[in-house]
């Protein structure tokens, strides 16, 4: 049989992704295994909590380097397998990546969504700014996380028109159907094996 897949999440807002994840999770049989936040006010919280999901939340109080160290450390506790950005907004540093994919033979397995066509409007207020500009399609981008704002190698991406949308919460809402979509049909992937999953180990060999 195989072995279950270790998922956290790691979520700065609403949390809309973080649901489909874990819904997803548990329609396979399974569960995420933790939801960690940086915003001790963040929405996704509540979310998780009502879907029986441990969260933790660890702000950063004393510099990124401490912080980083509090997340990794609880990542190890965990034996965390795969990392799930859903909404996270703050950077993870070369040197994170570096160690948590040292406990994955050197994979890194740190994957973020975004809703954009990257290279096109990475950061904040992604939406906003793409139907402000009223370009000619938006859509939604998987891909792996490296220390850049949204730079590392897309996974897949998925386009969508914006003819036809007036409003922008029905774009809005367009969107997160596909993120939704897309992430879950991601997680899936892993869980059943098609994705292979370096495992996390103990000891990391020098
Ligand atoms: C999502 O649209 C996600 O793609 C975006 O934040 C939103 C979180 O929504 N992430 C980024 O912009 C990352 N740069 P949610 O909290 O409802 O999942």
């Amino acid at each position: 049989m195989m072995k279950p897949v270790r998922v956290a999440i790691f979520a700065s807002g609403t949390g809309s992704n973080a649901e489909a994840l874990i819904k997803k999770m548990q329609s396979l049989g399974s569960a995420v295994e933790f939801v960690f936040s940086d915003k001790p006010a963040a929405g996704v919280l509540a979310k998780a909590h009502a879907l029986n999901t441990k969260t933790y939340v660890i702000e950063k109080s004393q510099g990124r380097a401490h912080h980083e160290q509090e997340v990794l450390r609880l990542l190890f506790e965990h034996k965390v397998d795969w990392v799930l950005l859903a909404g996270y907004m703050r950077l993870l540093s070369a040197d994170f990546l570096k160690k948590l994919a040292g406990r994955h033979e050197g994979h890194s397995q740190v994957v973020n969504i975004h809703p954009s066509l990257l290279p096109a409007y990475p950061g904040k207020d992604s939406l906003e700014r793409a139907f402000a500009d009223k370009v000619e399609q938006s859509g939604v981008t998987l891909h792996l996380v490296d220390e850049g704002m949204d730079t590392g190698a897309v996974l897949k991406q998925v386009a969508i028109p914006l003819k036809g949308f007036n409003v922008f919460g029905d774009f809005k809402a367009s969107i997160h159907r596909l993120e939704h979509q897309i992430y879950t049909e991601f997680l899936e992937q892993i869980v059943t094996g098609q994705i292979a999953t370096h495992s996390f180990k103990e000891t990391i060999e020098c």
